[in-house]
């Protein structure tokens, strides 16, 4: 950074301690509370903020503005206003350049402007975060203790996303950023936020414990015929005590989606469309690790338009080439305590989808190598409405790798129906069928 750069930062933070500091926050601060599942414990306390920070956009009125990078002068608000402040970013903003925001304590961040990321792919691809995980990256990070972002309905994070969906039909392991990372944070929050065209993912939270998010509205849509792909709405990851709720998910791919060691992790009053369900994986892809999901509760979901509503997804023991950039399989670990509750399908191809031959379409394989993965203590109540076409008369499926590998599986007052008005039919296999309360029947 030249010296006249380092002015101007210098000059726009004197700023904010000046008039500005007596300026309000746009919005206050949302009540901050799960419910009415939790996961035993309510949301920590976190204290008012009593400084404010306003960021000044260099991109200027409009948004998307070309050569100005927002991201130092963001980076320095929270400096300014670390530890007891709120940073607001009322305007339009660009940010061209990655921003490490893991040392956060006690801030909030008041989001009523539009958030964009610069559209320069190459610089991305080489700047970015990188996480091993899943080949995964971000533009930006939040991590430390007790942070509050929230939007009040009014707030946008856009990823820009076109030019990497054009970019990744033509370069199939081109390395996406996620939308918004949670890397490292103890009790923080997610809230009235409107999310557009991520390149890749929405939402990671990892590392991190006691989070809320609510009134998440999620949208992704491409303009041309290269798709948006891999748009998860919320991806978990190491975390424990995460709560997803009261949002809206309009993508194509999972809805929300449980990786590797989460816990604790409640989801409800979702409405979701268009997506690949709410799902626990995919799990066991890398045979060095050893993946938990415990402690599940999905309630109160409207699901359309997927793929996939209340969806299990497991790798083979053995591994798989599925994807350029994404395979793996023969991890061992378990999935214990998931409960779908109150579940309404509307046109999903599977009402239900468990699978241990997750990424290898050759069910012989997966027969000869069962899943090291396994499930058990697994609950489906009170699902409704209608499945899609698709499989007709089916409407889920049901298929372990062995029976040792499925046990405790129970399905209860599960109306779902076909558009044929045939008898729905489920297909089971190496289940207890005694503990499912569906009509199964074997292919
Ligand atoms: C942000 O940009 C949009 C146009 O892209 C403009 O209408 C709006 O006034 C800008 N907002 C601010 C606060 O500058
Ligand atoms: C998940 O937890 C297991 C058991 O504690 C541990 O061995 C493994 O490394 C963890 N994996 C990740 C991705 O954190
Ligand atoms: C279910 O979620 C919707 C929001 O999608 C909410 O309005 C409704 O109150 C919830 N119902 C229950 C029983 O929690
Ligand atoms: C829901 O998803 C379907 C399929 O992806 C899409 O065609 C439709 O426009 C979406 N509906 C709404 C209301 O966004
Ligand atoms: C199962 O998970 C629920 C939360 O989803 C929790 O309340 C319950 O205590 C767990 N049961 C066991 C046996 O761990
Ligand atoms: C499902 O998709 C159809 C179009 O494909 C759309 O009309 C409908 O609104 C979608 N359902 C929901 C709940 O978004
Ligand atoms: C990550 O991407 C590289 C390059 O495309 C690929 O070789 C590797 O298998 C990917 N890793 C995983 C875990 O999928
Ligand atoms: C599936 O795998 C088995 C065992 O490797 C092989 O014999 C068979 O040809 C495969 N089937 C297909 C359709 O590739
Ligand atoms: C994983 O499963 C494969 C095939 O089912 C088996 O050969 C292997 O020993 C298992 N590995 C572990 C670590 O359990
Ligand atoms: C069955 O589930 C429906 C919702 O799909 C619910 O309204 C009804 O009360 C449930 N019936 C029983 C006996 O629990």
């Amino acid at each position: 950074m030249g010296i006249f750069s380092k002015l101007s930062l210098a000059l726009a933070a004197a700023a904010l301690v000046g008039p500005a500091a007596a300026r309000k926050p746009p919005i206050s601060r949302p009540e901050l509370q799960w419910g009415p599942k939790t996961p035993g414990h309510p949301f920590p306390h976190s204290p008012k903020r009593c400084r404010t920070c306003f960021v000044p956009s260099a991109s200027g009125s409009s948004s998307g503005g070309e050569g100005n990078d927002d991201a130092p002068a963001i980076l320095q608000a929270f400096k300014e206003c670390n530890k007891g402040g709120s940073v607001v970013l009322d305007g339009n903003y660009t940010i061209a350049s990655p921003l490490d925001l893991t040392f956060l304590e006690a801030v909030d961040v008041v989001i009523t402007g539009t958030i964009t990321f610069s559209a320069d792919v190459d610089y991305w691809v080489e700047h970015s975060f990188k996480y091993t995980f899943q080949n995964s990256s971000t533009f930006w990070r939040f991590g430390g203790k007790d942070v509050n972002i929230y939007g009040g309905g009014l707030g946008v994070i856009d990823g820009n996303g076109q030019p990497w969906y054009d970019e990744f039909a033509k370069n199939p392991t081109l390395l996406r950023p996620i939308l918004l990372v949670l890397d490292g944070l103890e009790g923080g929050s997610v809230t009235g936020l409107k999310m557009r065209n991520s390149p890749n993912w929405f939402n990671l939270i990892t590392n991190s414990k006691d989070i809320l998010v609510s009134d998440m509205d999620i949208k992704v849509r491409s303009t041309n015929a290269n798709p948006a792909k891999n748009g998860d709405g919320w991806d978990t990851l190491t975390s424990d005590s995460v709560v997803i709720q009261n949002s809206h998910v309009d993508n194509s791919d999972d809805c929300v989606s449980f990786k590797p060691n989460s816990t604790n992790i409640v989801v409800q009053g979702m409405q979701c469309n268009g997506s690949h369900g709410i799902s626990v994986g995919s799990l066991g892809q890398y045979p060095a690790e050893y993946d938990i999901v415990e402690n599940v509760y999905v309630y109160n979901i409207s699901m359309s338009n997927a793929s996939d509503g209340a969806r299990i997804k497991v790798w083979p023991g053995s591994d798989t080439p599925f994807q350029p950039g994404l395979s793996g399989g023969g991890g061992a670990g378990y999935v214990r305590n998931v409960t779908y509750e109150m579940f309404r399908n509307q046109n999903n191809d599977w009402a239900i989808e468990i699978n241990q031959c997750y990424g290898q379409s050759n069910q012989t394989i997966c027969n000869m190598y069962p899943s090291n993965m396994t499930i058990s203590d697994v609950l489906f109540l009170d699902m409704s409405g209608t499945t899609s076409a698709k499989y007709d008369p089916k409407v889920g499926t049901l298929v372990c790798s062995s029976p040792e590998k499925c046990v405790n599986i129970a399905a209860h007052n599960i109306t779902v129906t076909n558009p044929s008005g045939r008898t729905p039919q489920w297909i089971c296999t190496n289940m207890d069928e005694a503990l499912l309360d569906i009509n199964c029947v074997s292919k």
